[in-house]
């Protein structure tokens, strides 16, 4: 996977990152909320091992890392999963985070998680795209919140790991196609151009197709946005519309 978003490129993981992914690892403010030790060099270099391995099962999907757009030979701003959902559901994948502690607070977790769910609700086609945290990670919550994920329930810390907050239990968050549709002006845009293409064309199966999406027929006629065309071609190619 390549992604690149104004400030930074996103790639798959490599064997070369293990020491870079431990320095990572090893802040304590980054572990906060995710484990009360530090894991040993070995204990990340396993997990390292596994998600080179999940990564070689789903050319889509995986583990990846942010660098700096202008320098990629520049220390790791942080890394990421888009992983299948439990049962190994490639069409609901859940996204999660870690960055630097010297880049917190300049929207960089967002920048990069937008650019994340674009790709997995235009490449993967997926559906629906969610997410957990402690509740008491308010940051992550709100990077959530940015995203616009829906905090939709709740469930108990189950590991035996005693990290601070575990009382107050795992927020989980979902968003949908549709509503990611309706919170993205750009493809919101593309949709609609793509949509009056396929009303002209009077193209049967292409407007099935976006009905699926929920576009609304009567409004894309007078809308007359523009759109971009890289995306209205990206998203009919990925749901083999003919454009
Ligand atoms: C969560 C994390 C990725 C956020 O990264 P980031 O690049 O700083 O995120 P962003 O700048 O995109 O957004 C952070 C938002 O959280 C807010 N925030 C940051 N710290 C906060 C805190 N302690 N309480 C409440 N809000 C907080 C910021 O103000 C910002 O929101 P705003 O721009 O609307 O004001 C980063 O803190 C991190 O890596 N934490 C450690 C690892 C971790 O906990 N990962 C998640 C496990 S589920």
């Amino acid at each position: 996977m390549m992604l690149r978003t104004p400030r930074l490129l996103i790639r798959s993981l490599l064997a070369s990152d293990q020491q870079a992914l431990h320095d990572l690892n090893s802040h304590d403010e980054v572990q906060h909320f995710l484990r009360s030790a530090i894991p040993s060099e070995e204990e990340d270099a396993a997990s390292l091992h596994r998600q080179l391995a999940a990564n070689r099962l789903h050319h889509d999907l995986g583990h990846v890392v942010a660098v700096p757009a202008e320098d990629p030979s520049a220390p790791l701003v942080g890394w990421f999963h888009l992983r299948p959902g439990p049962d190994g559901d490639i069409f609901n994948p859940e996204l999660g985070w870690r960055l630097h502690p010297s880049v917190w607070g300049q929207g960089l977790a967002t920048e990069a998680c937008r650019a994340l769910l674009e790709h997995a609700f235009t490449t993967v086609q997926a559906s629906s795209v969610t997410a957990e945290t402690l509740a008491a990670n308010l940051a992550s919550r709100r990077v959530m919140a940015r995203l616009g994920m829906a905090e939709t329930g709740m469930r108990d810390w189950t590991s035996p790991d005693p990290v601070p907050g575990r009382e107050q239990g795992v927020v989980q968050a979902r968003i949908g196609l549709r509503t990611w549709l309706d919170t993205h002006e750009d493809v919101r845009s593309a949709l609609h151009e793509l949509q009056a293409w396929a009303l002209k064309e009077r193209d049967k199966s292409a407007l099935e197709t976006l009905r699926t999406l929920g576009m609304d027929l009567a409004r894309i006629e007078t809308d007359g946005v523009r759109a971009s065309q890289d995306l209205v071609a990206e998203l009919a190619r990925a749901r083999g519309i003919r454009w």
